[in-house]
């Protein structure tokens, strides 16, 4: 792959490093072998550092573009429903009629849990957040199936990833019957991925839940617009814990606990009760001057992105979704709808915002699309956890089916105490 190499001079020394080119974006540096020359690069929070090679997913900040396995996210939000997405992220491409149909057939087989499961929620308090539930849930699913999955097979990690992708909306659903004081709802045959989960959530003492066809298609499309997102920390997170060959339940608990963060998966509900807080347009440039102000720790949640240095592509959708439901609910003068928008145009003409090119990102309006969709805004997080279960499992299988992965091993640089010999506590 490598058609250049990339010199370096240290100590009157030359090293020189391949330099390899992938299909689209930066080309990458190989510094696998500093190690053996005494030197190691120093790159804090991975600003400069592709960790891996990956054919899932694609990003360009600068242009706004995102592609899961080749394809634009603003033609599978249109054309394509989840189940396409989710077999295109894990096998490498959108399924044929009968290929969609064995695979919807096998993940509605496999959405039920055990009913052990239920027990283990009971354990959790009804105020408690439903994204400790899901960790703690997925733990208990690694204890059920452990000894089942050999991780070094390809067939038990592609039925590990159907059981993750199946059973993670039903997880879901229980933790916010449980947070609701119900019991939970199974899952029922011959309804879509979106409807049963809609149906797992909102059906209640015995009365199926009405599935209106424009709300289920916005939870569909939430799900495909949070499917994947190449190595953002909680994919990452992912790929170093199934680095170590550790169960596949587990290596997603580890992902569920990184999106928890504000900073990543918790924006969406940090958003909406930030936009809560707001609640009227003529407070806007009280909060655009605090997300200025260095001195002040607020951020204009759902703004700003590690990648994206353009409109995060999924924020369009998701604003356009947005409205769709709104106008769907008869939430036509939704006072949080008329605060993002007024946020966003002000927040984009102002010089801060341009020059940092800070822009919404897809926690901006997801926020909104949620609530209206009637789902907590503690549950939001639970939502991406729900949608991201197939892009961290995809990373897992595509890092394990490679034959020259290793354990995940970071060095550093060490700046404590030079050797020192311990003292009697008496001499301390
Ligand atoms: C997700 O990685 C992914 O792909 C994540 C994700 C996915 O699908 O997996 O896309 C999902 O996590 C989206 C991001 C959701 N998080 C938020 O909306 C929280 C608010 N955003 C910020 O916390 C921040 O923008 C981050 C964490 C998203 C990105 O942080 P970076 O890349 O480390 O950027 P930075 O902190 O270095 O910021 C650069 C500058 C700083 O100012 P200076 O020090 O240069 O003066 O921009 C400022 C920051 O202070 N800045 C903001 C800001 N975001 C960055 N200022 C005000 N409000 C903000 N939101």
């Amino acid at each position: 792959m490598s058609k250049s190499t990339a010199k370096m001079h240290i100590n009157q020394q030359e090293f020189e490093f391949p330099i390899y080119e992938g299909t689209y974006g930066a080309p990458v540096i190989d510094v696998t072998s500093i190690g053996k020359q005494g030197f190691y690069t120093f790159d804090p929070g991975f600003l400069g550092t592709a960790a891996c090679e990956s054919k899932i997913t694609f990003i360009d900040g600068a242009k706004g573009i995102l592609l899961y396995r080749g394809y634009p996210i603003e033609q599978l939000a249109e054309q394509t429903d989840f189940m396409d997405v989710a077999h295109c992220l894990f096998f490498g491409d959108l399924p044929t009629t009968s290929e969609k149909a064995t695979f919807i057939n096998e993940i509605n087989t496999l959405m039920p849990v055990k009913d052990e499961l239920h027990s283990v929620l009971d354990g959790f308090q009804t105020t408690g957040h439903p994204i400790a539930m899901q960790i703690s849930l997925l733990g208990a699913e690694a204890s059920y199936y452990h000894e089942a999955i050999d991780i070094n097979k390809s067939d038990d990690r592609v039925r590990a990833a159907k059981m993750l992708i199946a059973k993670i909306p039903t997880i879901t659903a229980m933790c916010f019957q449980h947070s609701q004081g119900h019991k939970p709802i199974q899952p029922e045959s011959g309804l879509s991925y979106a409807e049963n989960f809609m149906h797992m959530m909102f059906s209640k003492d015995g009365k199926d839940v009405e599935l209106n066809q424009t709300l289920v298609k916005a939870i569909d499309r939430i799900f495909t617009l949070h499917a994947d997102h190449e190595q953002n920390a909680s994919t990452s997170t992912v790929r170093l814990a199934g680095s170590t060959g550790t169960d596949p339940f587990a290596a997603v608990a580890a992902g569920i606990a990184a999106l928890w963060g504000p900073a990543h998966g918790g924006a969406n509900e940090s958003c909406l009760n930030m936009l809560r807080e707001i609640a009227s347009v003529d407070k806007i440039p009280e909060y655009i001057a605090r997300a200025k102000d260095k001195a002040d720790p607020f951020r204009l949640m759902g703004f700003g992105h590690r990648v994206y240095k353009n409109y995060d592509p999924r924020a369009t959708i998701m604003r356009k979704t947005c409205h769709e439901v709104l106008n769907e609910k008869g939430c036509h003068d939704d006072s949080l709808f008329k605060v993002a928008m007024e946020l966003e145009r002000i927040a984009l003409e102002d010089e801060y915002f341009v020059e940092k090119k800070l822009y919404p990102n897809v926690d901006f309006y997801s926020g909104i699309t949620l609530n209206a969709l009637g789902i907590p805004s503690n549950l939001f997080t639970s939502m991406f956890v729900l949608a991201r279960t197939t892009g961290w499992i995809s990373h897992w299988h595509e890092m394990l089916s490679r034959d020259d992965f290793r354990i995940s091993r970071p060095r550093q640089m060490y700046s404590g105490a030079a050797t020192r010999d311990v003292l009697p506590i008496t001499e301390r």
